[in-house]
């Protein structure tokens, strides 16, 4: 990127037919060095008036696909599975608590297939079977959050999807079993900001502002839905199936860089999860997609080299902006959508995965260089003949 601005330099004040198509060959060649998003991806939110905002990062996991390519969840190296024993004090529960990474499986059965987070029906020394994966980008500022997910109907577990920096910075959706109704058709999720005064309460969000129980039009154990979470600065967002379920602002907002956690829980708290499950509990995952900021300065850096704007964000060369597709209940298409499958709209962006076609075209910049150089060359020749 760099290079090319240089080149921008020779633009001739004269002009010949040959020196024309010189330039004519050089830009085409820098054209193709080039790949799409560079300065980063947007969406528009849709509360009066509208929003416009640019994000730099790009994390996509495609559990459904990776499925039938990579028999264990272990080599993605966008994801950590995490493994730690609670005892039910520090579980603040009937049971403790033991994250282990057998418990996370990638499973490949047609429809069903994704991520699958596990709790067990048997306690192991007092301690129920749970499962918790993170990102490995701990960088994630502010962001769109998205993930698909189809939650059990086994009684007895919380289902949380949640960005966290620290206790009291943390933007939860958690989903208990327990709640839901089919009787009634009652399916709440419980939309939380971990803040300062919830810390005074005791770690009981509920009795804050920054709580709010919000219930789903649909059975959330049927099928896979989106639930999203928007952190932006000053205002969180919730989503479910890109329908706005709550909005919340102020203090509670958090500050600080965080990461992703899918968690899948149960410690026989029958004020929450209660449980542990009567039968093992699955949380199945098909995909999560974040566009975010990152706090990293070197990440800063890599935009501002590659945006081919020369870093003011303004994205005014063509498609190096992309619009972040919508999932919408009215148009689910959007689920099928990886900007990381596309070959070249996730050029610098730390994905597990890529497929071989993204490495062709970064290979293919490669060249596309080389090639500059000589006609750059040829051009300096041109001018000292
Ligand atoms: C990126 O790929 C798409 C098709 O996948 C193509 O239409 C577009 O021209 C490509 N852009 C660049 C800069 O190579
Ligand atoms: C994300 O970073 C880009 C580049 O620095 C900036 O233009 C944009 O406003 C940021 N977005 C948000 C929501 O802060
Ligand atoms: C958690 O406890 C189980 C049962 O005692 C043990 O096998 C496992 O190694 C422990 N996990 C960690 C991370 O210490
Ligand atoms: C979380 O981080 C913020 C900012 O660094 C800090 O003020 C707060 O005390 C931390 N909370 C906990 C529970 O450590
Ligand atoms: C549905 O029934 C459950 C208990 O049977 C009750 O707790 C819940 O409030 C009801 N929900 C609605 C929306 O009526
Ligand atoms: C459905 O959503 C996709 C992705 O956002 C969009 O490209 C397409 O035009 C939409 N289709 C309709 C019929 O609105
Ligand atoms: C992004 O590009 C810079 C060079 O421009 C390179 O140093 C860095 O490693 C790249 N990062 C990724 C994730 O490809």
């Amino acid at each position: 990127m760099l290079g090319r601005r240089r080149w921008r330099w020779l633009i001739p004040p004269a002009s010949s037919s040959s020196t024309i198509f010189l330039l004519s060959l050089l830009l085409s060649s820098s054209g193709s060095v080039s790949a799409d998003c560079e300065c980063g991806y947007s969406y528009s939110y849709t509360t009066q008036p509208a929003k416009h905002h640019v994000f730099t990062e790009v994390t996509e996991s495609n559990f459904a696909r990776l499925s039938g390519e990579v028999s264990s969840i272990r080599t993605n190296t966008d994801w950590i599975r995490q493994a730690f024993n609670l005892t039910a004090e520090e579980a603040r529960g009937d049971y403790g608590e033991m994250f282990a990474v057998e418990n996370i499986q990638l499973q490949n059965d047609g429809g069903d297939g994704g991520l699958r987070l596990t709790v067990g029906s048997s306690l192991v020394q007092d301690m129920v079977p749970t499962a918790e994966i993170d990102t490995a980008r701990m960088d994630m500022t502010t962001g769109t959050f998205r993930a698909s997910i189809k939650l059990t109907g086994v009684p007895g577990t919380c289902a949380a999807f949640f960005w966290y920096y620290n206790d009291t910075q943390e933007i939860d959706m958690e989903f208990l079993s327990k709640d839901f109704n089919p009787q009634n058709k009652s399916y709440p999720v419980n939309l939380v900001l971990q803040s300062p005064q919830a810390a005074r309460m005791g770690y009981d969000a509920s009795k804050t502002n920054n709580f709010l129980k919000a219930y789903l039009p649909f059975d959330p154990t049927l099928d896979f839905h989106e639930y999203r979470i928007d952190y932006l600065p000053g205002t969180v967002f919730f989503y479910a199936d890109g329908v706005l379920l709550a909005q919340m602002d102020g203090a509670a907002v958090p500050s600080s860089p965080g990461h992703l956690v899918l968690r899948h829980w149960s410690n026989g708290n029958k004020l929450w999860s209660g449980g542990p499950p009567p039968v093992d509990a699955i949380m199945k995952v098909r995909y999560v997609k974040a566009y975010f900021n990152s706090s990293a300065p070197q990440r800063h850096e890599d935009w501002a080299r590659r945006c081919r704007d020369g870093g003011t964000g303004t994205g005014t060369a063509a498609n190096s902006i992309c619009r972040i597709p919508e999932l919408t209940v009215a148009n689910v298409s959007a689920k099928d959508w990886f900007f990381s499958e596309k070959g070249n709209m996730t050029n610098n962006q730390t994905i597990y995965g890529l497929d071989s076609g993204a490495a062709g075209r970064r290979q293919s910049g490669r060249r596309g260089a080389v090639w500059a150089l000589i006609l750059a060359t040829g051009w300096w020749a041109l001018m000292f003949a």
